[in-house]
C-alpha cells in the first residue's frame, strides 16, 4: 500500500488498530498489540492518542509487547525504549501499566535467557499478538533481528550491526554511546503475529523496501521472511516505494 504521505499512511494504520480494539471490546475481549520504536511508528502513535482523546478510543483492554530494547539500558534513560514508549504513547492513553511489556535492558547476562523465555511465554499466555507494528532498519532488520537471523529465531540477545549503531549514533551523541547489544523478539515471534503492519517512509528506506518485497528470501535480510507471512500489510510513502 503506497500513500501520498506518511501522515496519511499513519492514520490508516492507526484506524486499522482502533478498529480491531473496538471490535474486541464489543466482544469483551483483549487486543494484543506488538509495538515498535524508532521514527516510523510516531505518526501512528500520535493518531492513536488523538483517537483516545477526541474519539474516546479506550486502551483498557489492550495488552502490549514491545519488540526490543537495548542491552544494557537503564529504563530511566532518555535513550531507553521504555522512555520512548512512555513519552510517545503510554502516558497519553488509558492503558493499564501491568499490561505493558518491554524487554528489560537492566538484566545481567545470567538473567537474559530466562527473561527471554518468559517473554515468549507471556505472549503465548494471552493468545499471541493480534497486530504487530514494524519498522525496518537499513540492514533489513525487523525488531533488532540483524542479519543473519533465522526464520525460527525467538526472543533473545543479539549483537547490533555497525550500520544500526551508526544510524542510532546521532540520538546517543556518538556511536561510542550506542549499546552494542539488545534484546529482541525473534523473527519467529514476529511471524506468529496474526497480522503485521510494516511502516517505511523516506528515500533512505527505498532500497531495503525493494529487497524486502522483491528480493530473495534470506537470513541475510531478515525482513524478507515477511514474504512468507500471509497477513502482512506494508504501508509506504511515495519515496519509500520509489524503487519498486
Ligand atoms: C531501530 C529499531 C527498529 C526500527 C529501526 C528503524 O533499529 N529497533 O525496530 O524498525 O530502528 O528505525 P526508524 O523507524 O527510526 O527508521
Amino acid at each position: 500500500n503506497t500513500f501520498d504521505s506518511k501522515e496519511v499512511a499513519s492514520k490508516k494504520a492507526a484506524a486499522r488498530i482502533a478498529e480491531l480494539i473496538q471490535d474486541r471490546d464489543s466482544k469483551g475481549e483483549n487486543t494484543i498489540l506488538g509495538l515498535a520504536t524508532g521514527s516510523s511508528p510516531l505518526g501512528v502513535y500520535a493518531e492513536l492518542i488523538r483517537l483516545h482523546k477526541e474519539e474516546g478510543l479506550s486502551f483498557q483492554n489492550v495488552i502490549t509487547f514491545n519488540l526490543d530494547e537495548y542491552l544494557p539500558m537503564d529504563a530511566n534513560s532518555a535513550h531507553s525504549y521504555v522512555y520512548f514508549m512512555q513519552e510517545n504513547l503510554f502516558k497519553h492513553i488509558d492503558i493499564k501499566p501491568e499490561n505493558i511489556h518491554i524487554p528489560d535492558g537492566t538484566l545481567s547476562q545470567e538473567q537474559v535467557d530466562s527473561f527471554c523465555q518468559e517473554y515468549e511465554q507471556k505472549i503465548a499466555a494471552v493468545g499471541g499478538i493480534d497486530i504487530q507494528l514494524l519498522g525496518i532498519g537499513r540492514t533489513g532488520h525487523i525488531g533488532f533481528n540483524e542479519p543473519p537471523s533465522s526464520l525460527d529465531s525467538l526472543t533473545r540477545q543479539v549483537i547490533l550491526h555497525e550500520i544500526t549503531r551508526i544510524d542510532a549514533a546521532p540520538g546517543f551523541g556518538g556511536i561510542e554511546h550506542v549499546p552494542s547489544s539488545a534484546i529482541t523478539m525473534g523473527v519467529g515471534t514476529i511471524m506468529k503475529a496474526k497480522e503485521v503492519i510494516m511502516l517505511a517512509w523516506g528515500e533512505s528506506k527505498a532500497a531495503i523496501v525493494k529487497e524486502m518485497i522483491q528480493g530473495e528470501i534470506s537470513e541475510q535480510v531478515p525482513a524478507t521472511f515477511l514474504q512468507y507471512h500471509a497477513n502482512t500489510q506494508v504501508y509506504l510513502d511515495k519515496t519509500a516505494a520509489s524503487a519498486l
